[in-house]
């Protein structure tokens, strides 16, 4: 009995191994798969949890180990993400309707407004009401006729600022950005003290994005007083005294009969897209900037020279600030650096749905997409490819100036540059961020001396920028802020 026993075991252990050993077989001969399937232990959960807990960091180590088009499951979801230039391009063209941003619009919905059953609504007014009144008004008419109160709006934000010795260079950019953009976007009713509260919602947006379920309830609180705000802004409205930026909005919701709580959060969520890549840029310039003492001095030396020689002095500059002054030759290495920051800053930029089944390109191979796949773009592997962009991971402000200047964005043409996205959904924002930037760089700049304070004891004697937070959304977020001492350049 006891050996029958023992016979029994001993053969099924054999069967076992036998089929073991063939599976294996099997599996080594066939050909593997493209893309090719990031490796996870876990059925259906699958790298929910990496994804969640830091996603453009294992984004970016998933790159390194399967190459620049993968895929990978997360809780029941297959995301293609592509990275090199063929397979971005070939997302960014293709048809809208079949690779769909929908999700991606409801997630961010989701994410920012919390009563779900306003969310339809929300979307319907941002995509089909909204969308059509950015295009004109950031299209490069529409902002000459609406960005003349910029500069000023800036400037008076920062003439606020000299004599500080320890001032948080996020705060003192990010500011006057607010002010300037809220202002030229919403009117001059628009509550400009409501900047706290929106930068504590807005820096809980990559983990809410993430549907991290333990955001902290300080941003929720803040997200309510905030839409309290906007919608006393709304509700205010007086087409008699407003001026037409203010008026047209409101006259929007009013012609549709959009009720004020879909309004409200509405407006939130273009706040939302104005400022959340915008003031991340900035920072990196101007961080970048900081850590290039010859970049610096160049970039200073452009915007000494072509604001007295365009403008005539740095009153006129103010005054005089327009979309049209800006986009010039005379501040081509700004311009340049701008891009260059946008390259270096940029992490994943859009995710689509498949609506059916389809087929992208990656050079010469094909990606099979199935109806319910998810897309993620992510042109990290694209714009730090060194091959691509010489030195592609540092910083050289003036790569994108030319020996003849063609405007702002043409100075990327013939450069894989996919940080403003592309075809029907590339950003309706971009000559604005582009706009904003050079100004507030140059008001900036032109008043103050600025030297880093040292970050803690120990760190090494040549300043560094701080580090990339790993769960950044859109652009890359700091780990931390950075603290400069700002001397007068002249008395205001
Ligand atoms: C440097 C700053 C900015 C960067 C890097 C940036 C980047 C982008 C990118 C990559 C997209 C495409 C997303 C996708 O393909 O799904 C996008 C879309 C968009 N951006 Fe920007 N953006 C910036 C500033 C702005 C500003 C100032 C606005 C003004 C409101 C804005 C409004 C929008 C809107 C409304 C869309 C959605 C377009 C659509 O889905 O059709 N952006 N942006």
């Amino acid at each position: 009995m006891t050996l029958s026993v023992w016979s029994i075991a001993q053969i099924s252990a054999m069967v076992v191994g036998l089929a073991i050993m063939i599976t294996s077989r099997i599996r080594s001969t066939r050909a593997p798969t493209y893309p090719p399937k990031v490796r996870s232990l876990l059925p259906w959960v699958g790298s929910a949890l990496s994804f969640v807990f830091g996603q453009s960091n294992f984004l970016a180590l998933c790159q390194v180990q399967y190459g620049p088009v993968f895929q990978l499951l997360a809780g029941g979801r297959n995301i293609i993400v592509v990275t090199s230039p063929d397979s971005l391009t070939s997302v960014t063209f293709a048809d809208h309707r079949a690779l769909s941003p929908c999700a991606q619009h409801h997630s961010h919905i989701s994410a920012l407004c919390s009563d779900s059953s306003l969310h339809p609504q929300i979307y319907d007014t941002i995509a089909h009401k909204i969308f059509p009144v950015l295009d004109r008004r950031l299209s490069k008419r529409g902002l000459e006729d609406i960005t003349p109160p910029f500069a000023r709006l800036v400037f008076d934000k920062l003439k606020l600022l000299p004599g500080r010795f320890h001032v948080s260079l996020r705060r003192s950019l990010i500011e006057p950005l607010f002010a300037g953009a809220n202002g030229v976007l919403f009117g001059s009713r628009f509550p400009q003290d409501t900047y706290e509260d929106f930068f504590t919602l807005l820096d809980s947006l990559p983990k809410r994005l993430c549907k991290r379920p333990f955001w902290s309830l300080p941003s929720s609180r803040a997200r309510d007083r905030l839409l309290r705000r906007i919608s006393d802004y709304l509700e205010g409205a007086n087409a008699a005294v407003d001026d037409h930026v203010a008026a047209s909005f409101t006259a929007l919701f009013r012609e549709h009969n959009i009720p004020i709580k879909v309004a409200a959060r509405s407006v939130l969520m273009i706040m939302s897209s104005l400022h959340q890549n915008t003031v991340n840029i900035v920072f990196w310039l101007f961080a970048w900037l900081l850590a290039d003492s010859s970049a610096f001095s160049a970039v200073r030396d452009e915007i000494d020279r072509a604001v007295g020689e365009e403008f005539g002095s740095f009153q006129t500059f103010i005054a005089e600030a327009s979309l049209e002054n800006l986009d010039s030759p005379a501040f081509a290495l700004l311009n340049s650096a701008i891009l260059e920051t946008m390259r270096l800053a940029t992490v994943q930029s859009g995710m689509r749905e498949a609506t059916c089944d389809l087929v992208i390109k990656d050079g010469d191979r094909t990606i099979p997409i199935r109806k319910g796949d998810y897309v993620l773009l992510d042109p990290r592997g694209t714009h730090l490819d060194k091959n691509l962009y010489p030195e592609g991971d540092k910083f050289v402000a003036g790569r994108f100036a030319e020996s003849e200047y063609r405007g702002d964005l043409a100075a990327t043409t013939g450069y894989p540059f996919f940080a403003l996205g592309g075809g029907k959904h590339t950003c309706k924002g971009r000559f604005l961020a582009i706009y904003e930037i050079k100004v507030l760089a140059i008001i900036y700049l032109s008043l103050f001396d600025i030297t880093s304070v040292s970050r803690g004891e120990g760190l090494p004697p040549v300043w560094e920028p701080p580090e990339p937070s790993g769960q950044s959304a859109g652009t890359v977020h700091p780990k931390e802020d950075v603290f400069v001492r700002l001397y007068p350049r002249f008395v205001l």
